[in-house]
């Protein structure tokens, strides 16, 4: 494992409300001024060794994380707003937690953003970068290396939290093979290749791990498993998993652990902020909704137990409600049964007021923090040992991998990563 010694670059493709959450976090955390509530790589203590061996670190002290202050903040955004304005804007953080960092934030100018409307029709901006497919890849690649050499980094992340992109179907023709989606990009195909593709294959390139927050199809492609590996760099993703997909990897282990059966489960949100209004347009949504509807069948497996599992209604629904801005409130009605039956059926409810770029802010600084000690490990592809920060976690489909979506899973094969990345065994089974 290599040390954290010198900079790293965090690249973030979206300087909306989630990432100015993260910076501003994070920058006041540096300065003391806050606790990183939510994130397990900074708070968390795991067991490690069995025994008389056995104790309990924190991750910090298993494996060499990036010091915060090592941690340089860039951005793309469509918007030439700097991080102080976007995060006033974004209205998430109240102004006395900006202040003591506002000129940190007033530096983060973002640059120039690859984007093309027909991806995201909710959104005009002209802080964008002209080109084809592949020119605008080139031109990623060029602000990698720009940044890393201007701020002396070592190392780079690059992470999307920009907005989800309308849903495309996976294309055998152009996303399968590696030289097939170079040649769509060489051929500027604006159908097949979104861009967050090119920023996900300019990161790969530069050999800068890729994190994707949004649903986007973009790295869960087989072209861009095999390009990072062939570029011996970790990628992982999909959607942070914040608010109710969070809740529903929690609520299904417990009911398939109690053998309680579902018959029907109505999720619904209302949200006022951008991520709301872009989630409002139903290609947009699309993307998002196959991202959340697949969680409680694998972790259910209606085909073990079809009995309790083997019909169940399962609906997701966004609102954009304007008032509520960033405060999201997530409704879930859960029907239950279980002894004589439907006949005896109960309802769980669940109201969460959450706020979701609170949520989403340690996620992001965990997936960054992971996606380097990752590539210091020498760990090349998916992470899957990442899928507890995300609510559809790659996998490889083509060879029938399904993921694991319980939390409780999930955590146990982060622990084990850290384990082993920090030199102890791996001792913790998944079921
Ligand atoms: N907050 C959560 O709980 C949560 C959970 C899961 C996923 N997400 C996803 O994270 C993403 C960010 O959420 P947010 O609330 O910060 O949204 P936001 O709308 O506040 O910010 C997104 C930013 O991305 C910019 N953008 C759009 N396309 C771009 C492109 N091609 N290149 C560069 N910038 C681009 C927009 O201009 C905007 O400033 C969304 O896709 C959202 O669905 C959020």
């Amino acid at each position: 494992m290599q040390s954290a010694n010198g900079k790293l670059a965090v690249l973030s493709v979206g300087l909306g409300a989630v990432t100015t959450t993260f910076i501003t976090g994070t920058l006041m955390y540096r300065k003391g001024l806050t606790v990183p509530g939510g994130s397990v790589i900074e708070m968390a203590k795991i067991r490690v060794g069995r025994g008389k061996e056995k104790a309990y670190k924190k991750i910090k002290d298993i494996v060499p994380v990036a010091p915060m202050d090592s941690l340089e903040f860039a951005a793309w955004d469509i918007f030439e707003e700097n991080a102080y304005l976007a995060a006033v804007h974004a209205d998430v953080l109240k102004q006395k937690d900006i202040d003591p960092v506002r000129e940190e934030l007033e530096a983060i100018k973002p640059m120039k953003a690859a984007f093309d409307k027909n991806f995201v029709t909710r959104l005009q901006g002209d802080h964008v970068k002209q080109g084809t497919r592949w020119e605008l890849v080139e031109q990623l690649r060029a602000d990698i290396r720009n940044f890393k050499a201007e701020r002396g980094c070592n190392r780079a992340v690059v992470i999307w939290a920009a907005s989800t992109e309308k849903y495309i179907p996976y294309n055998e023709a152009v996303h399968k093979n590696l030289a097939d989606l170079e040649a769509a990009m060489k051929a500027d195909d604006c159908v097949n290749i979104s861009p967050s593709m090119c920023y996900a294959y300019a990161a790969i390139a530069e050999g800068a791990p890729f994190v994707m927050g949004a649903p986007n199809l973009c790295i869960d492609i087989p072209a861009m498993w095999d390009f990072a590996k062939q570029q011996n760099v970790p990628i992982a993703g999909k959607d942070f998993k914040t608010g109710q997909t969070l809740m529903k990897t929690v609520l299904s282990p417990m009911l398939r652990t109690r053998c309680l059966g579902l018959s029907g489960w109505f999720s619904t949100n209302i949200l006022g902020n951008r991520d709301g209004e872009v989630l409002d347009a139903p290609e947009n949504f699309k993307t998002k909704e196959v991202s959340k509807l697949g969680v409680i069948d694998t972790i259910l497996k209606a085909e073990e137990q079809p009995e309790l599992y083997g019909d169940i209604f399962h609906k997701v629904r966004i609102n954009y409600y304007p008032p509520r801005g960033d405060a999201k409130e997530g409704w879930d009605n859960l029907d239950i049964f279980g002894w004589m039956g439907k006949d005896y059926g109960m309802q769980i409810k669940v109201d969460f007021l959450c706020r979701d770029s609170i949520l989403a802010a340690p996620l992001m600084l965990d997936l960054v923090l992971c996606a380097d000690l990752a590539q210091r490990a020498g760990w090349s592809g998916i992470q899957t040992w990442m899928s507890f920060y995300l609510k559809s976690p790659m996998h490889n489909y083509v060879e029938r991998e399904e993921p694991i979506h319980d939390l409780f899973q999930q955590y146990i094969m982060l622990k084990n990563a850290i384990r082993t990345m920090g030199g102890y065994e791996a001792d913790e089974e998944l079921d």
